[in-house]
């Protein structure tokens, strides 16, 4: 741990120009497809990002289509090969977990965290309380604020109950702030005041005491007026006492709005609260079809949040928000956009894998190609 830091600081300004050689000349991700080697914790590529993060004393994770997981080989190599942390794309979302009020399908989590285990990898939980993905059953107008707030007690006993001593992080709030700091309008600040946030790390707590407990948002990764209000809701609920354990910084970023402003500044502050940080769904988003101007300033920024993370000691994992352009959420959303994940629609590594295993390499103060 004491190393990367050391080291780091001293490669900073070597990294852009290394990721700018690699766009230039390509490289090579290690994969073991023709190996027949079981995945498991130990037989991973040693240029594998998981490797290079453990050497780092980082994990590097991924979003996980468990839909695709189940379909398709070379996803899932590349899952086991390259990550050592993994969150459910979906799959623990409220509208996923308990479709029919009352009835509770862990399924496809269950899958998930079974392949985790196989292949020595921990995992996020995502996400408790969030406005998104609800079930069609639940809807303000159909219930009380006393019976949303017994709902949600119930939802987030029985959902971390169910994965207790499974789930390293939880993402136990989700979204809860405007870019402009205030607090999102949704169904539980209706409910139940601006209060909903403490109860619900209590009650996740109360769960699984273990777990580390994470508030997770986008557009805090930086200083500014969203990321203020966090680190003041942060600060509050440390001095009340509940318990919270981290912050998770999303890293949703578009090539059109330039790298955020003073990011490492920004997660040292939250550290020095004694909160663990976390990249958590990282990509970058660019409009299509991608010049190489775009294509640079994906890389620069995919190592850059590497690097704030690494810089800060309790940094503690960075995220992608899926590996493969083929299955990213990003072109349904933001149209014309798209091209924002490590490996292409063919799930071949791009110049942005490699500039992330360039970070760490270089973090490691191990050769770089
Ligand atoms: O499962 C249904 C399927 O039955 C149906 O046929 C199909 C029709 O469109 O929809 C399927 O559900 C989709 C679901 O993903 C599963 O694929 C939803 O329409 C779609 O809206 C949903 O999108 C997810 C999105 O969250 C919802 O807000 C994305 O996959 C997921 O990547 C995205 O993840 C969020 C994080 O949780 C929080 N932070 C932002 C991030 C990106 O939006």
């Amino acid at each position: 741990m004491k190393l990367r830091r050391s080291v780091l600081v001293f490669a900073l300004g070597l990294t852009a120009v290394l990721v700018a050689q690699t766009a230039a000349t390509g490289g090579t991700a290690s994969s073991r497809h023709n190996s027949g080697q079981s995945p498991g914790a130990g037989a991973v590529p040693q240029d594998s990002l998981r490797a290079l993060g453990s050497k780092v004393g980082i994990r590097i994770g991924t979003a996980v289509n468990t839909d695709v997981l189940a379909a398709n080989a070379p996803y899932r190599q590349i899952t086991a090969d390259q990550f050592s942390s993994v969150t459910p794309e979906n799959v623990m979302k409220w509208q996923v977990v308990e479709p029919t009020k009352g009835t509770y399908d862990w399924s496809a989590a269950d899958q998930l965290l079974k392949f985790a285990k196989t292949n020595g990898q921990l995992v996020r939980g995502h996400t408790l309380v969030w406005q998104n993905q609800l079930p069609a059953w639940l809807t303000a107008g159909t219930y009380t604020s006393a019976q949303l707030r017994d709902l949600l007690r119930k939802h987030i006993t029985d959902e971390v109950t169910h994965f207790r001593g499974h789930i390293w992080q939880w993402d136990v709030v989700n979204e809860a702030f405007n870019d402009d700091g205030t607090m999102r309008d949704t169904i539980w600040l209706r409910a139940m005041g601006p209060g909903y946030i403490a109860d619900a790390f209590r009650w996740a707590h109360q769960a699984d005491p273990k777990a580390l407990l994470f508030y997770n948002d986008y557009n805090i990764e930086g200083l500014g007026a969203k990321s203020d209000a966090v680190y003041a809701l942060a600060k509050q609920l440390r001095a009340q006492g509940v318990p919270i354990n981290g912050i998770g910084a999303q890293g949703h970023l578009d090539t059109k709005y330039g790298f955020p402003n003073q990011m490492r500044q920004n997660l040292q502050r939250f550290a020095d609260l004694g909160l663990k940080l976390a990249l958590t769904e990282v990509d970058v988003r660019t409009t299509l079809p991608v010049t190489t101007p775009e294509k640079l300033a994906q890389n620069a920024d995919y190592s850059q949040m590497l690097e704030a993370c690494l810089l800060v000691r309790a940094c503690i994992s960075y995220t992608v928000w899926g590996f493969g352009d083929a299955f990213s959420w990003v072109p349904s959303v933001f149209k014309g956009e798209g091209a924002a994940d490590i490996y292409d629609e063919n799930l071949q590594p791009k110049a942005s894998y490699f500039a992330l295993q360039q970070t760490l390499m270089l973090a490691s103060g191990a050769p770089h190609r």
